[in-house]
């Protein structure tokens, strides 16, 4: 009696979460084709990827999102993107002093009227925020907060390798086209924006709310805002970030061509090694220690055989 009880418990939660997962939920988000340089035991970040991922934050993020874990230094610290063994203190750094001299910051000083002036920032500042709070930051985006994006990849990830990165990635190249938006009106000659779902099961129109963008990778339950079968919502869910990366929305310092997935796979990059810094040193130390106790554990197999070599067994 108590076991049944306790397997059709079981399976009333199973199909709780069954159904859940049916109403709403994301699309699963996947990494670029080519894969991640840093994932796997002895995975490196693709510094190039990650320098130009910091040209992405700079010129397109950063308007909107603050990073206040990351000071511009750390850029050219060991297993930083600019690090440059000529100048072991990153502050000496020439392109570090250049990005961090290119922002200006508001002083922590004031003037002698009392007045709190910017200068440019240095080196040991932490990077530029965009907003002074985060009241201010919700009244530029419409009531939404812009997140701090320095430990976004582990914020969004579910503790695997690169899973975190895979969101960032899926999330800003995962947008529906903008020629893929249609335009109605509603009976009261109201217009509205809508998507219209034509695959498979799919078949309907997914209207779009002012002021937020229908993304697949996003979590969320958009079935309110779905005509079509109730059974067959599309995945995802609205956020207040329009898509933000078209085509050639950066001009690549080194010359590649940004295409939207090279922007978001290098954005994505980039985030994954904020948030993590110390990655490469971590794992650089993986293989000597996995030596180590190789041979440890031949050496401790012969000792061991020595020692009890004449003691029957
Ligand atoms: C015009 C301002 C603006 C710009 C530019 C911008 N974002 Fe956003 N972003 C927002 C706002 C606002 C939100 C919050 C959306 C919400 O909660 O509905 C957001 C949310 C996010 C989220 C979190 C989504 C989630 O899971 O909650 C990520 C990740 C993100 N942005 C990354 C980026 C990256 C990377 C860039 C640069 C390529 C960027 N954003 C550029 C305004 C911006």
């Amino acid at each position: 009696m108590k076991l049944y009880r306790l397997l059709s418990a079981g399976l009333g939660a199973l199909a709780l979460t069954l159904s859940a997962q049916a109403a709403g939920g994301a699309k699963h988000p996947h990494p670029p084709k080519e894969g991640w340089a840093f994932a796997g035991p002895l995975g490196e970040f693709d510094m190039a990827s990650v320098q130009r991922g910091y040209q992405v934050y700079r010129e397109v993020c950063s308007s909107c999102h603050s990073m206040k874990l990351l000071s511009y230094r750390n850029l050219g610290e060991p297993g930083g993107p600019f690090y440059d063994s000529e100048y072991p203190n990153a502050n000496d750094n020439p392109l570090v002093k250049q990005f961090a001299m290119e922002d200006e910051i508001l002083s922590e000083t004031p003037d002698e009227y009392g007045d709190y002036q910017y200068r440019p920032a240095r080196p040991s500042d932490a990077f530029r925020s965009p907003y002074p709070n985060e009241q201010a930051a919700r009244a530029a985006n419409g009531g939404a907060y812009p997140p701090d994006l320095s430990v976004i990849t582990k914020a969004r990830g579910h503790g695997a390798d690169g899973d975190g990165a895979n969101y960032v990635y899926s999330l800003l190249s995962g947008y529906p086209g903008f020629d893929e938006l249609q335009f109605g009106e509603d009976a009261d000659g109201e217009p509205f924006d809508y998507y219209q779902f034509d695959h498979g099961d799919e078949k309907g129109r997914l209207v779009q709310p002012i002021g937020q963008y229908y993304n697949p990778y996003m979590a969320g339950d958009v079935s309110a805002y779905w005509d079509g079968d109730p059974r067959h919502t599309p995945k995802g869910g609205f956020l207040a970030m329009g898509p933000q990366l078209m085509p050639g929305r950066v001009e690549y310092m080194d010359g590649t061509e940004a295409t939207v997935e090279q922007m978001a796979t290098d954005i994505a990059q980039f985030l994954q090694w904020a948030g993590d810094p110390k990655q490469i040193a971590r794992k650089s130390l993986a293989l000597p220690a996995l030596i180590y106790l190789v041979i440890l554990a031949i050496l401790l197999w012969f000792s061991y055989q020595r020692i009890w070599r004449k003691i029957g067994h």
